[in-house]
This record gives C-alpha cells, sequence and structure tokens, in this order.
C-alpha cells in the first residue's frame, strides 16, 4: 500500500467511514475525559535520550504468551469491526498473521469466533464478555479451546454498558455480532474473582484479565495466577474521569513483579507512545482505533501497513533514546512534561488539520 504515513491512513479511515460509524469509534462516556486523560498522560511524558551508544542494529520484537511478535504490539479486541471493513474480525486476523502480532478477537464482532479460527489459524486470543452463565462460559472456552485459540481474555471494565452519548443522541446502536449464542448482558455485572478462579482452576489456557487500573487489582490478578494483566479503561469508552492509562501503568508493573506479563492500552496511536510503556515496564501495547480506523481506510493491507509504519516508528525512537533494544529501554529515558497539544482522540495527528 502507499501510504507513508500514519496520519493518511487516519484520514482514509475517517473519509471511507459514515457519521455513525465515525462517532462509534471515536467516541467516549460520558464528558470524554477518560479519552483525552489518555492521550494528556502520554503527552506528559518527555524523553532523556541517551547518546553514543551503538544503535545500527536494534531489535524491537518480543514473545508474549509464547508467541512470537514482530513489535511489541497487540490488536486490542474491538466489537462490531464488520462497520469497518466487511472482512471484520477475519480481515484483522489476516493482518496480524501477514505481518506478525497476536490480536484479540472481540466476542462482540463478526465473523463469529470459530469462523475466524478456520479462516485464519493460527494463535490468537479470544474476548468474552459474560452474556449467560458459568455453564455457557465454560462450553464457549471449551470451544475457544477447540478451535485452536491459544489466550482467553476477560474484559471486567465493562460490568454495565456505559453512555456515549455521540451514539444516545443519534439512537446508533451498534451491530456487535456473535455472541456465541447469548445476549444477556446482565452477567457482566455479576463478573467476580470467583469467576477468574473459576476459569484458572477449570481450563490449561492462558488467561487475560482486561480493564486493570489499580496495584491491588494487579496484585489479585498475579496471586491468582492471571497469566496475563491488562491496563485499560477502554479507550475512555466506559467509567468517566479515570487516570490515564499509561499512569496506571508503574503501579501494575510494581505490583505484578514478574509475576504476569502486563500489556497496556489507551490512547497509543504512534511508535514513539508505544515505546513510552516499554520504558514503564509494559510487555506490549495494545491498540484499538488505530486498528480499527486502518481496517477502515483499507482493510487488512491498510492494517498491515499502518503496522509496517508503526515498526519503523518504534524503532526509529528506541535509536534515538540510545537504546539498542528493548532491553535498554526503562523508566529512566522518561521525565515529566507539560503537553503540547491539546489532547484529542486524533492529537497525536496535527497534519490532520493542514492541507497534507
Ligand atoms: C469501537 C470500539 C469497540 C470496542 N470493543 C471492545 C470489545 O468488544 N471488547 C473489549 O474488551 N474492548 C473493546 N474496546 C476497547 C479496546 O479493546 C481498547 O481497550 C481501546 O480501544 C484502547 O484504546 P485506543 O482505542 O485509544 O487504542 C473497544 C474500543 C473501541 C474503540
Amino acid at each position: 500500500m502507499a501510504f507513508q504515513t500514519l496520519h493518511e491512513i487516519v484520514r482514509r479511515g475517517r473519509q471511507n467511514l459514515s457519521r455513525n460509524h465515525w462517532d462509534y469509534l471515536i467516541g467516549g462516556a460520558d464528558s470524554e475525559t477518560s479519552l483525552r486523560r489518555n492521550r494528556q498522560a502520554l503527552d506528559s511524558l518527555a524523553y532523556r535520550p541517551r547518546i553514543l551508544n551503538d544503535v545500527s542494529d536494534v531489535a524491537v520484537s518480543t514473545t508474549l504468551l509464547g508467541t512470537p511478535l514482530r513489535i511489541p504490539v497487540v490488536l486490542a479486541p474491538i466489537g462490531s469491526l464488520q462497520v469497518f471493513d466487511a472482512g471484520g474480525g477475519a480481515a484483522a486476523a489476516e493482518a496480524a498473521r501477514d505481518f506478525g502480532v497476536l490480536q484479540i478477537l472481540s466476542s462482540v464482532c463478526l465473523p463469529d469466533f470459530e469462523a475466524v479460527a478456520a479462516a485464519v489459524p493460527g494463535p490468537r486470543i479470544y474476548q468474552l464478555y459474560l452474556m449467560g452463565d458459568q455453564g455457557w462460559m465454560d462450553e464457549v472456552i471449551a470451544r475457544a479451546m477447540a478451535a485452536g485459540y491459544t489466550g482467553f481474555c476477560l474484559t471486567a471494565d465493562t460490568q454495565v454498558y456505559s453512555r456515549r452519548e455521540r451514539d444516545i443522541l443519534k439512537g446508533f446502536v451498534p451491530p456487535s455480532g456473535s455472541r456465541a449464542g447469548a445476549s444477556d448482558f446482565s452477567y457482566q455485572a455479576r463478573m467476580t474473582w470467583d469467576t477468574v478462579e473459576h476459569v484458572k482452576a477449570r481450563f490449561d489456557i492462558p488467561l487475560v484479565v482486561k480493564g486493570v487500573a489499580t496495584a491491588a487489582d494487579a496484585q489479585r490478578c498475579a496471586g491468582l495466577g492471571v497469566d496475563v494483566v491488562y491496563v485499560s479503561n477502554h479507550g475512555g469508552r466506559q467509567l468517566d474521569h479515570t487516570r490515564g492509562c499509561i499512569d496506571c501503568l508503574p503501579e501494575v508493573v510494581e505490583a505484578v513483579d514478574g509475576r504476569a506479563s502486563v500489556l497496556v492500552d489507551g490512547g497509543f496511536m504512534r511508535g514513539a507512545d508505544v515505546v513510552k510503556a516499554l520504558c514503564l515496564g509494559a510487555d506490549a501495547v495494545g491498540v484499538g482505533r488505530l486498528e480499527a480506523l486502518a481496517l477502515a481506510a483499507g482493510g487488512a493491507p491498510a492494517l498491515v501497513r499502518a503496522l509496517e509504519i508503526l515498526e519503523h516508528e518504534i524503532r526509529t525512537s528506541v535509536a534515538l533514546l540510545g537504546a539498542g533494544g528493548l532491553d535498554d529501554l526503562g523508566p529512566g529515558l522518561l521525565a515529566p512534561a507539560v503537553p503540547v497539544n491539546a489532547p484529542g482522540v486524533l492529537s497525536a495527528f496535527p497534519l490532520l488539520g493542514e492541507d497534507y
């Protein structure tokens, strides 16, 4: 694909989306403060680069749950992906395979998880919203394992569905899609630590808990043997007035203390954003809106192109920090700073408002 910058991909994605689908993608809950804080927190960190280290061969690949990642990035679970590209979750799966990262497939997305696994075999994590009782959940996990999923993700920050005013005011309801045969969202509100313990005791599949924001919950996850602690505020789409996600990362990394892998998402749009999280101890970073915007710009090939550009940006940032690879990154390369752009979902792309 001919895109040379992420900003072109974001612009094309926007051009290709209807107002309803654009608002569904970029919106947040209530006042959209959590959404903006994600960017504000990222922009409130400046780099303290080192010089005169050999950076001629910077390595940026890693592994998560034993799966090689060409860059420390995962595709975050996005519901209703089929509105961004007709291929939906299968298009994201193709891009993840072709580029070499891990996809977390949403359970409210088409095609359903078994069809995606059949179309694009390979390592993949299945994210579930509880829409039925324990027996229902157990059956879905068993089916996901039989279909070849290599990880299972419970999203814990969505006890109830939030109020997203962009959608409410237009009466827009996302089409969602596969719910593995059940649709009672009230089970999400009843999910507890017992659910986590049950999944760990019953199933031999790595477990991801998504939506962690505090050391206390991270500590509890690690104590229960959760394999991946995923710091997230759902892209600012659930509880309003949370901290920016990167601000939650240090206390979570400290609490986990190496007992689990740590993922973080929320506002990550650029390679330099990703590298900040790696400096603070994240093992990998989730991208949500960037994934959907790239699919809207041109399906799986555009998402592969976005990941290639992200890789270029990550490599450039690591080299210019004077780090030979990911192992050389650390909190000493960061310092507090005052953001220079007004934070917003697209503020990482200042050229969007200009004639480029
Ligand atoms: C349109 C949209 C749909 C989403 N659907 C889900 C979902 O089905 N399950 C889930 O756990 N998170 C969902 N999320 C949250 C993302 O997984 C991720 O946490 C968030 O998008 C990260 O922030 P970013 O968009 O700024 O990268 C969704 C986010 C968006 C933007």
